[in-house]
């Protein structure tokens, strides 16, 4: 980086990071010699193949997984497990069956030390519940709810913390096309009032560029870089940008990009059954 180039903070840094397990049919490298940094502020979408290794390379920045090379550094410092400063919606939601819609809300607020912080608190839970349409639910328990209402409890509950530092993991993908996108739009509506630094992992090209201010693309497992991109479109975006040329052709890079390292992964598990 030139000395001219303004300084940006670095919220995550993954540094030569690979991971492998140690599986019954010997050692699988999941994560290979990955480095990039998140920056405060940045929006960073990471984009691969089923399986390529996008989870545990997030749940490494998570604190829930360690590397087996390298360093994962938050705020300057290795990872040492998880804080409440990054705030995780996980693949498969990530609710407590056991809590109402309202009590997972408010689970991750701390208890109630006195009147007005209990007070305080239910405006929270209030407030999302609102916004993720969950009001007339907020007395039931996670299992009467659709898969679809249930990862919006599992966003409402991430977001009621106010973490600074959002890991999303496919957090829109069992949404309805209409949800997905009023989903997208609060997402980007909760960032523009509550500035946070995001990582989301999505299947979704479309939403890569809509959302994030770079992508990530990673390779068939174990996942490496493929490319970095910087999405050239200024906040708040507008879903006109998708008239744009430039958007055309982004989305085609991107596409190529992502379809040829599918082909190697689809290559890869053939192989693997074929050995069986
Ligand atoms: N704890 C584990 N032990 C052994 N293998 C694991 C473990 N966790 C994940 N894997 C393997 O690591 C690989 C990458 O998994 P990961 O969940 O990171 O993929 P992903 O890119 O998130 O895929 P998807 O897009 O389907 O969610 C897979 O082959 C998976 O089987
Ligand atoms: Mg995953």
């Amino acid at each position: 980086m030139s000395d001219q180039m303004p300084l940006k903070t670095h919220r995550a840094r993954f540094d030569n990071v690979s991971l492998s397990f140690d599986t019954p049919k010997g050692r699988l490298q999941v994560v290979d010699n990955v480095s990039y940094d998140i920056n405060d502020g940045d929006f960073v979408a990471v984009i691969g193949p089923s399986g390529c290794g996008k989870t545990t390379m997030m749940s490494m920045l998570a604190g829930f997984m360690k590397p087996t090379t390298g360093r994962v550094l938050f705020d300057g410092a290795p990872v040492k497990g998880p804080g409440p400063e990054r705030g995780v919606i996980f693949q498969e939601y990530g609710v407590f069956p056991w809590l109402t819609v309202r009590e997972n809300i408010a689970f991750g607020l701390g208890l109630q030390a006195n009147r007005e912080m209990a007070a305080e608190r239910d405006a929270v839970c209030d407030h999302y519940l609102s916004m993720m349409g969950l009001t007339d639910f907020a007395g039931a328990f996670p299992k009467h709810l659709s898969g679809g209402m249930r990862q919006r409890l599992a966003i409402a509950r991430a977001y009621a913390v106010k973490p600074q530092f959002l890991l999303m993991d496919e957090p829109f993908g069992a949404l309805d096309a209409q949800t997905r996108s009023n989903m997208q739009n609060l997402l980007l509506e909760v960032l523009h009032s509550e500035k946070k630094t995001v990582m989301l992992i999505t299947h979704s090209v479309e939403e890569a560029i809509y959302m994030a201010s770079r992508i990530v693309v990673v390779t068939a497992r174990p996942a490496r870089i493929k490319q970095i991109i910087e999405v050239p479109f200024a906040y708040p975006r507008e879903e006109s940008i998708q008239e744009r040329p430039e958007y055309g052709e982004l989305r085609s890079h991107i596409r190529d990009l992502v379809m040829s390292e599918y082909r190697a992964q689809q290559a890869q598990t053939a192989r693997a059954s074929f050995s069986e």
